[in-house]
């Protein structure tokens, strides 16, 4: 479709002729037909119903979170190797084996809380979403500019959103609600003590890390897996505001973010990331003082080098904003052969939650979009549901009365078994418990005094800010948490909730 509107726009003058989607030639689409004309309308007026009843269904339900995105397309180079060894050794994804190999890719880039045209100022985590379109279909790694993430439960998401979301009465952000769920939540100081410090609000998309967070796995072509994390590091630097300094823009411009990012691929002054990997052998480690799938927790670099593995570039804007960014549709369930889930739960939690709203959100048949669809063909037994738009099989030849498998009358194969499984061996009693190695304050502390001054000056007056207006036995509870993370950190924004 979005192809079509480009031939569209080359095409000369007179053939630039106004239709309606049956193809219609329009030749008046200033009046309205009437009875005479003063009115009454009629209503065999088809022009009119097919361009307002469209109109009355421009918009889809926006992203429950992340609803405030910008995207660009290009392209991931690998290097062949994961820091000075062949990528083979970890993993058989075909895009990281050979030296110079071109993968297009599509990013979105978004914040997380706030409504479609929310300011691209406050303070929140930045979303870094990547399709690789590979030859053995997409690849979408769904990370956030900060390393971490404040839960690590996936039951414990919606209320965690529902709390950095407007009061349901006031319809406005609370710091109140925001503290009350975190005071009790204590392994999520972690993450505030990056999101209050100036780390929470990046420049902008083109000056900001990405990581994928959660740990998965890399396998190779025995089969062995190897716990991995990812991380994109920006060529052009890492930059971020103030909140000072984010008010000052947020006053004249909401929209900074996108406006750069669309601006800087214009001028053809292309953001460029180099993509890394920390590695970790597949077991428990009981050696670490925290647990290697907890979605809090660093895996420290001096331990757990950041090895590099290609490069991003990102040379192209959408041709259409709704089309490849409102309906792009990212999962952590999508990966291809070689790259695989590790048994961290959020992760799982994420796996469900993505593909289930993108089908209330876009519809049943969103994977069928250009912008969603692999670029390698696409066979399945899958038909029909509201919007479809091709038979998948059809390009591969499917004989077009079998949708069902398995058929002796040329109906779609199982792929061959080429591949090596990974089969990783789990057994444990079902119970609903919290991972032992919680640890929730010592890479807090450890944060607030690797920050330099600026940093941890910025991150207690944000917090202290935040926590004036809370009630005191939160902000009590705060302090508690805070003095267990360091006690310089605690007596701090103690001292400046005392100060008036
Ligand atoms: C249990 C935990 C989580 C759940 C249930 C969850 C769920 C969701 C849902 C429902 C969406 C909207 C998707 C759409 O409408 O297309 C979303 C978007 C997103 N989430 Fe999560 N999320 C979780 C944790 C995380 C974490 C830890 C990260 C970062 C690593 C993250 C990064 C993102 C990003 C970047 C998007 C926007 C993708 C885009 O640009 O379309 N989420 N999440």
């Amino acid at each position: 479709m979005v192809q079509d509107n480009q031939q569209q726009g080359s095409m000369s003058n007179e053939e630039l002729i106004l239709t309606n989607r049956q193809g219609h030639p329009v030749s008046d689409n200033q009046n309205t037909r009437t009875v005479g004309e003063r009115g009454p309308t009629v209503l065999e007026n088809y022009n009119f119903l097919e361009k307002i009843t469209h109109f009355d269904r421009e918009r889809i339900p926006e992203r429950v979170v992340h609803a405030r995105g910008a995207g660009a397309h290009g392209y991931f180079e690998a290097y062949g190797t994961i820091g000075d060894e062949p990528a083979s050794k970890y993993t058989r994804a075909k895009l990281f084996q050979e030296k110079g190999k071109i993968t297009p890719t599509f990013v979105r880039f978004s914040t997380v809380t706030h409504g479609g045209n929310s300011p691209e100022t406050l303070r929140d985590p930045r979303g870094f979403a990547t399709k690789f379109y590979t030859e053995d279909g997409n690849w979408d790694l769904v990370g956030n500019n900060l390393k971490i993430f404040f839960i690590r439960d996936l039951i414990k998401f919606p209320d965690l959103i529902h709390a950095f979301k407007p009061d349901p009465i006031t319809n406005r952000q609370d710091p109140n609600r925001i503290f009350d769920f975190l005071s009790l939540t204590p392994e999520s100081m972690h993450m505030i003590t990056w999101l209050f410090s100036p780390w929470g609000i990046p420049q902008n998309y083109r000056f900001m890390e990405g990581s994928g967070v959660n740990t998965y796995k890399m396998v190779n072509a025995d089969g062995v897996g190897t716990l991995v994390k990812y991380f994109w590091v920006p060529k052009q630097g890492v930059k971020f505001l103030t909140q000072a300094q984010a008010e000052e823009i947020q006053a004249k411009n909401f929209n900074h973010a996108t406006e750069d990012l669309h601006e800087a691929i214009e001028r053809g002054e292309y953001p460029e990331w180099k993509f890394c990997v920390q590695i970790m052998s597949d077991d428990e480690h009981p050696e670490l003082d925290f647990d290697p799938l907890d979605p809090t927790k660093i895996w420290p670099v001096e331990q757990f080098p950041l090895l590099p593995i290609g490069r991003m570039v990102l040379d192209k804007n959408p041709t259409n904003y709704f089309a490849e960014v409102e309906q792009a549709a990212f999962g952590t369930g999508v990966l291809v052969d070689g790259l695989e889930f590790s048994d961290d739960k959020l992760l799982q939690g994420r796996t469900f939650s993505y593909s289930d709203t993108q089908r209330y959100r876009v519809g049943t048949n969103y994977l069928q979009l250009p912008i969603n669809q692999p670029k390698t063909p696409v066979a399945t037994n899958q038909r029909d549901g509201q919007m479809a738009y091709a038979v998948d099989g059809a390009a591969a030849g499917e004989n077009p009365h079998v949708n069902y498998e398995p058929s002796s009358m040329k109906g779609l194969k199982e792929a061959p078994k080429n591949n090596v499984p990974h089969t990783p061996y789990v057994e444990g009693k079902v119970m609903r418990q919290k991972i032992s190695r919680t640890n929730d304050y010592q890479q807090a502390g450890e944060r607030y005094r690797t920050f330099n001054d600026f940093e941890r000056d910025d991150l207690i007056l944000n917090l202290v800010t935040q926590l004036k207006k809370c009630n005191p036995d939160i902000q009590e509870r705060m302090i508690g948490h805070l003095t267990q993370c360091d006690r310089d950190y605690g007596a701090r924004v103690q001292a400046g909730l005392q100060q008036n």
